[in-house]
């Protein structure tokens, strides 16, 4: 009988052929969840409140007190400009009303990071 050496030969690649799916689907389900985890924050009048005074694509009842936030990944290719503006915009402009999330831990950095994501999508 020649079976269970071909077995044990192949278990192991089915194994290893397993694994490597699960490692590549991962990945974009996780910036998928980034993206949904950051919109929900945004738009949550708790958390980031971001619809009091922006228009953005998706949400309900937004105030004008701020620029509708459309082609924002245009707007600031730069990934770094945008977590600045969220975390404290009042650094770049002094007398802005748009409250700094970062300083004043309204989010944390991994929230920001997570609206970040979500900015970028618009
Ligand atoms: C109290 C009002 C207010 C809230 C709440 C607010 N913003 Fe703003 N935001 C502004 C104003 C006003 C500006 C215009 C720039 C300035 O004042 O410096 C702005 C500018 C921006 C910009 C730059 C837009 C552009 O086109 O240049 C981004 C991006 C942004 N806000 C994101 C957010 C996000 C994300 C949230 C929620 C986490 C948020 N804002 C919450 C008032 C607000």
């Amino acid at each position: 009988m020649t079976i269970t050496p071909s077995k044990s030969v192949l278990m192991p690649a089915l194994a290893a052929a397993l694994l490597l799916g699960a490692v590549v689907v991962s990945q974009p389900a996780h910036a998928q969840s980034a993206v949904a985890e950051g919109q929900k924050l945004a738009f949550d009048r708790s958390k980031g409140n971001c619809l009091t005074c922006h228009e953005i694509k998706g949400g309900d009842l937004a105030g004008n007190i701020g620029p509708a936030l459309t082609d924002i990944k245009s707007k600031y290719p730069n990934r770094a400009d945008l977590i600045a503006i969220v975390t404290d915009e009042t650094k770049r402009n002094p007398l802005t009303v748009m409250p700094p999330f970062g300083r004043n831990h309204i989010l944390t950095d991994k929230e920001i990071d997570a609206v970040v994501d979500f900015l970028q999508t618009l």
